[in-house]
């Protein structure tokens, strides 16, 4: 192994294994162990590791052209993808913006609602409401907008104004209601704050179609986005959904809105589309705002990278696609995730301290609380989750950690496997995290 001197890695409490191959749901590190990849990464690997046809699609790319300037050419991948998106895209949207990294995206969508206003003659909307226990990226605009606490704490001084409200978090209900007789406050709640905030000055409304990261996979109630979507039609505040994790087939649909027959705006996605191969992200829009801004005082939409439409990123993008179109990966999810859901189900609702286990399509998550009555949580200095994961790690199995379910404590961990999984892999990922909870919280507690 390269001696590990001169990264600075993203854990700095252990030493990180070197992975050297990846195929299917499976990576393999330099000594040998294998390790079932039960969250597809960060939720980003759809299709599965070690995709030759991808390979070759990226491969043949970087041979014909990897890099035309994007204000000087335009290349056919990117032409593609985009023609692919609009044929799945929540209705209405059909202009896609390339971009590298998700939260990248969030911060050009935040920009693109506020010069969609500027080209209409809004200048005074310029605020964003967005939503505690979100997840929208980690650069200070997104992290501006995202709700987890504990991330933010940190650069608190340094973040932009934004308008926070509850999320749909029925489990943990903010306002101490109940479904269905809340009457959905939650979404009702943004009303009131654009009331406050005055309506003339709100340019959008971001958040996560389904939660993930944040609230370890928790789909809103059926009523919550037509409510959300009818309060923004009401002030002429755009409605932005964040999907780069729920998007592109991981609930069951090309996009998580489609369960809920709501169209945004503006759609954000990433992870997926580029399927954990090549980053790449995008914004979609709907091409009545896309005209706004071609006819419009700048021309352009003032933003840019050098990696933007980047032909290469975008031959990824096209090749994943026609995998989830061809093996009908994304029907495949909303059926094997019922599967997953019950397996999950069978095998952990009797441990006392699983608090919940809910999810859609392949974003399960499993929310561990110190009292299954109560719900209340373990604190987080005793880092629960991470002694779970560490468990599963050493078992060869990888989910994806949540924390500040519950204020900054609370814990849950996520199961979001590539689309190709089989149950015999899905039972594996249940007995290690019966194992991993059982052995950590109710052997030794
Ligand atoms: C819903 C959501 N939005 C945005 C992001 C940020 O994406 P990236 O990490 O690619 O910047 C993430 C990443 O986990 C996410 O889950």
């Amino acid at each position: 192994m390269v001696k590990n001197n001169n990264v600075f890695h993203r854990r700095l409490d252990k030493e990180l294994p070197l992975a050297v191959k990846a195929e299917g749901v499976w990576i393999e590190d330099e000594k040998g162990k294998r390790y079932l990849d039960g969250s597809g990464g960060a939720i980003v690997v759809n299709v599965g590791h070690g995709r030759k046809e991808i390979a070759e699609a990226v491969h043949n790319q970087i041979l014909k052209c990897y890099y035309a300037h994007p204000t000087m050419f335009t290349n056919q991948p990117v032409e593609e993808l985009a023609n692919g998106l609009a044929k799945h895209a929540p209705k209405g949207i059909d202009r896609f913006y390339f971009l590298s990294g998700g939260g990248e995206a969030i911060e050009a969508a935040i920009k693109m609602a506020r010069q969609i206003h500027l080209e209409y003659g809004r200048a005074e909307r310029f605020r964003l409401i967005a939503r505690w226990k979100s997840y929208h990226g980690l650069s200070l605009g997104a992290l501006s907008a995202m709700g987890r606490t504990l991330f933010r704490e940190p650069f608190a001084p340094l973040l932009i104004d934004v308008t926070h409200i509850y999320p749909p978090y029925c489990l943990r209900c903010s306002y101490g209601l109940k479904y269905p007789d809340c009457g959905i406050q939650c979404a009702k709640a943004l009303e009131e704050t654009i009331l406050n905030l005055g309506p003339e000055t709100v340019s959008a409304f971001l958040a996560e179609t389904v939660s993930g990261a944040t609230l370890a996979a928790y789909p809103p109630p059926k009523e919550y986005w037509p409510i959300i979507r009818e309060i923004c039609d009401k002030y002429k505040v755009l409605l932005i959904h964040d999907e780069v994790m729920c998007g592109l087939g991981r609930t069951g649909r090309w996009f998580a809105s489609e369960h809920y027959n709501v169209s945004p705006d503006i759609v954000v996605m990433g992870k997926g589309l580029g399927g954990g191969v090549i980053p790449l992200s995008a914004v979609g829009v709907k091409s009545e705002y896309y005209d706004a801004i071609k006819n419009g005082k700048r021309k352009m939409f003032i933003h840019g990278g050098t990696y933007s439409h980047h032909a290469v990123a975008a031959a990824a993008g096209i090749t994943v696609m026609k995998i989830l179109e061809k093996e009908a990966l994304v029907e495949r999810v909303d059926h094997y995730g019922k599967i997953i859901g019950k397996t999950l189900h069978e095998r952990l609702d009797e441990i006392p301290y699983v608090g919940d286990i809910r999810g859609i399509g392949f974003m399960w998550g499993v929310e561990i609380v110190k009292d299954k009555k109560t719900l209340s949580p373990f604190p987080r200095k005793e880092k629960v989750i991470e002694k779970i994961s560490d468990h599963l790690f050493k078992q060869g199995v990888l989910l994806y950690k949540s924390t500040g379910l519950a204020g900054i404590d609370g814990d849950g961990i996520m199961v979001g496997p590539p689309f190709i999984i089989k149950k015999d892999e899905i039972d594996i990922i249940a007995n290690a995290l019966y194992k991993a909870i059982m052995e950590t919280l109710v052997d030794h507690p």
